[in-house]
């Protein structure tokens, strides 16, 4: 089995992943995440064949946002791989005397074989991908990019409905500032999803640039308030957080606050063998007594976080030379 692993990544990484940045699911093909999935699948269904293709190499966390999944999961997936974390906590670092950005960039190549960075400024994982000659992994930027997040997103969907291409998804909520909902977008146009429904109030609809680059994609997309109209017809409801920390004005954000709630009454409505995802954390908009529900899928899609992001560090770091 372990070397079953060990050649399929190395095929992979023969084919385009080796030592490459990920910054935003737009510049991964189909095929590109497809193998990406396929590895996925192999490490959480087969754990105990993992190969500890890290082998000792440095994997830096700076995270100058909060995170629990993101920076914990990378971490355990590099643990896992045989390898090492050195975490950059900002508070306790020289950026608490005003150490710039790029330079903070430099050290930590320096230090390390790769870099997952999650900055609140749109564009700040591109800037040190462009600085660090080791690839840079973007853990989220502002309200921009979040591409490991869609990735496992999109493996989920695989691993629970078989297939993402002709279904029906809804994606409520805070679509406008969540980053989240910004990749699975991009990440939904590599494929042939039947109709994407964008359900929130007019003012969390997503941001013009988003819009504009999703329809020249292809995607079908359909705006609309209330997710009761469609819900029997959807397989994949995808809910976000109304993102309070990214609202230029507070008085925006009391408008929309609490402006959306899926119930469990609402959710006993779906369609048989639909599932409910969250990027989470979440906060009201999905109520607990939800999670008792059999299509309630985003633990396991939490969970399923650590194999993805071992996949990707397999590819893009094991075993290559640094
Ligand atoms: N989904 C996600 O990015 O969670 P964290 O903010 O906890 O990393």
């Amino acid at each position: 089995m372990e070397c079953i692993l060990a050649r399929e990544g190395e095929q992979m990484r023969r084919s385009g992943w080796s030592r490459r940045d990920v910054i935003n699911i737009l510049d991964f093909s189909r095929s590109d995440l497809e193998s990406l999935f396929e590895l996925a699948g192999k490490i959480s269904d087969r754990p105990n064949s993992i190969r500890r293709s890290l082998n000792e190499k440095i994997v830096a966390t700076a995270f100058f946002e909060a995170s629990t999944r993101t920076r914990l999961s990378f971490t355990t997936a590099a643990l896992k791989l045989g390898g090492k974390v050195i975490d950059l906590s900002p508070e306790a670092s020289s950026v608490m005397k005003g150490e710039s950005l790029p330079d903070t960039v430099r050290m930590l190549e320096s230090y390390s074989d790769l870099i997952v960075i999650r900055h609140p400024s749109e564009g700040a994982a591109l800037l040190a991908s462009e600085i660090s000659e080791s690839p840079v992994i973007n853990g989220g930027d502002g309200s921009q990019h979040h591409p490991t997040q869609a990735m496992l997103d999109l493996f989920t969907i695989t691993k629970l409905k078989g297939h993402i291409d002709g279904l029906n998804y809804a994606i409520v909520g805070d679509t406008r500032y969540a980053r989240t909902a910004a990749s699975l977008l991009y990440g939904l146009s590599k494929f042939k999803p039947k109709k994407v429904y964008l359900v929130s109030p007019e003012s969390l609809q997503p941001r013009i640039e988003i819009k504009t680059k999703i329809d020249e994609l292809g995607l079908r997309t359909e705006k609309l308030e209330d997710l009761e109209e469609i819900i029997p017809e959807i397989d994949v409801i995808y809910l976000t957080r109304i993102q309070k920390e990214r609202f230029p004005d507070v008085m925006e954000y009391e408008k929309v606050r609490g402006s959306y709630e899926i119930t469990r009454n609402l959710i006993v409505k779906a369609k048989r063998g639909s599932i409910v995802l969250h990027p989470l954390p979440r906060t009201n908009e999905l109520p607990s007594e939800v999670d008792t529900l059999p299509n309630a899928a985003y633990m396991k899609q939490a969970e399923w976080g650590v194999p993805m992001r071992m996949a990707i560090l397999e590819l893009v770091i094991g075993g290559a030379k640094g």
